[in-house]
């Protein structure tokens, strides 16, 4: 696939059939994250793999919004991963506070698109899931206290049916200036 048509497959995937996840897909989306970028190469991650059928489904317990239809899908992900953040090298925590930057957070942030974009070039589905009970997530996967889990994502097969949608985006002209930010 292009990459310009796999930024467009690339969806968040809300729904997902009982089809089980390939091993060695599951690893290739892994291993396309562990190929991110990250500031001074620290690879402040993590990935914990939910596959255990109780765990998954009290990891989505722990994910379920307040209105209790957000975020209700992730209990049909055949996969969940964890993305734990790391501390980074101390160069870059130092980095981090003189420029007041959170380069670990953009780390796992690339990390997470290359799993996403790795799932979509093999047909697989995602969703990047930002809204969980992450204290409760921590416990029951027994992560230490000192660390985060900025986000999870959801892995699986969506059914056939299941439709791309179109993409909604700001139109480019209000998202970019040539350089002058005050010149459109
Ligand atoms: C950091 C982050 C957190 C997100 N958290 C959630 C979430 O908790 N639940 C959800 O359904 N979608 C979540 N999404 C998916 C976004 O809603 C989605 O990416 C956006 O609406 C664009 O749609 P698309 O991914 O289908 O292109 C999250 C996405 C990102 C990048």
């Amino acid at each position: 696939m292009l990459f310009n048509e796999l930024i467009i497959t690339r969806q968040s995937d809300r729904k997902y059939i009982k089809k089980a996840v390939e091993k060695n897909k599951l690893i290739q989306c892994i291993e396309a994250a562990r190929l991110a970028p990250s500031a001074s190469n620290s690879q402040p991650w993590t990935f914990v793999i939910v596959s255990e059928i109780k765990l998954l489904k009290e990891v989505a317990q722990a994910s379920v919004g307040p209105l209790r239809s957000f975020n209700n899908f992730v209990k049909q992900a055949n996969v969940v991963v964890a993305l734990v953040m790391e501390k980074p090298k101390i160069i870059t925590e130092l980095g981090g506070h003189i420029k007041k930057k959170e380069y670990p957070l953009i780390d796992i942030g690339i990390a997470a698109e290359h799993f996403c974009l790795q799932a979509a070039e093999l047909g697989l589905g995602t969703c990047m899931v930002g809204w969980f009970d992450e204290q409760k997530v921590m416990d029951l996967l027994q992560i230490p206290e000192s660390k985060n889990i900025p986000l999870l994502i959801t892995l699986g097969y969506t059914p056939d049916n299941y439709k791309q949608r179109k993409k909604i985006r700001k139109p480019l002209k209000k998202i970019v200036r040539f350089n002058n930010y005050l010149t459109e």
